[in-house]
């Protein structure tokens, strides 16, 4: 699970948050990237007193004008999990790293434990539902029953692959297929075509991912901004999940 991260004023909240979350989860290996020029000591501290098990603090520091934020931390953290797997010299360990799979996981939201058993699942790349995101209250991929294939997507984004960071995840395979520093995010592109940009490195049509959370109908990932709600709203926005 690769997480960017950066300084403000409820880092500590959200990591603190995240890592209890982890920590209950088996066999997941935490990559945590700091927007910084080295690793913050604190940061540090909070990761040894947590329950999570396995992780790696990096930091890659972001400089000039960028639309997609976390682009090069999310690359940061690609390129050590390129670099663990080929340096390790241990062949079970090294194949148990092989058969991962890849996650981005925004340090903000709350993941309900059960995601983790669906992105296990992946093959090549998975999807599943994401709740509260661009205004929709879940942004899910739409299944045909007769093929089981993906067939569109309800979302706001028009784009070839609507979905959100949270919303995929990608067999360690299927990166490893790619030459050594692809596929990677690029911090250029348009904000809202940065999930395209990066998926379309992978070459594989929408209708070839597969479709997660019971096909495409059961959220596991809950936004921050989403749970405001809900609390404002009372229990009216509940019955979309
Ligand atoms: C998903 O949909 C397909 C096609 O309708 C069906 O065969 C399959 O059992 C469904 N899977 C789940 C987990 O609901």
């Amino acid at each position: 699970m690769i997480t960017p991260t950066y300084r403000r004023v409820t880092q500590r909240l959200d990591l603190v948050r995240l890592t209890n979350s982890l920590g209950h989860v088996e066999n997941v290996h935490f990559v945590l990237v700091e927007d910084s020029h080295q690793i913050t000591p604190r940061i540090q501290q909070l990761l040894d007193a947590s329950p999570v098990l396995h992780w790696s603090h990096l930091h890659f520091s972001t400089t000039g004008q960028y639309h997609v934020k976390g682009a090069e931390q999310r690359n940061t953290g690609l390129d050590h999990i390129r670099g663990m797997i080929s340096s390790e010299i241990d062949a079970d360990l090294r194949r148990a790293y092989e058969a991962g799979v890849v996650y981005f996981a925004d340090e903000s939201n709350a993941y309900d434990l059960k995601l983790f058993a669906e992105i296990r699942k992946v093959k090549r790349i998975g999807v599943w539902p994401v709740g509260a995101v661009s205004g929709l209250p879940f942004q899910h991929c739409v299944v045909s029953p007769n093929t089981g294939k993906i067939k569109g997507y309800v979302a706001e984004s028009l784009n070839p692959f609507p979905m959100d960071t949270a919303g995929f995840g990608i067999h360690v395979k299927s990166i490893l297929t790619h030459s050594r520093d692809e596929p990677r995010w690029n911090k250029h592109a348009e904000a809202d075509m940065a999930i395209t940009d990066f998926l379309q490195q992978f070459g594989l049509p929408l209708e070839e991912l597969e479709p997660l959370g019971s096909n495409c109908t059961e959220v596991h990932r809950v936004d921050e901004l989403l749970q405001i709600l809900v609390h404002c709203a009372g229990a009216r926005m509940e019955g979309a999940y």
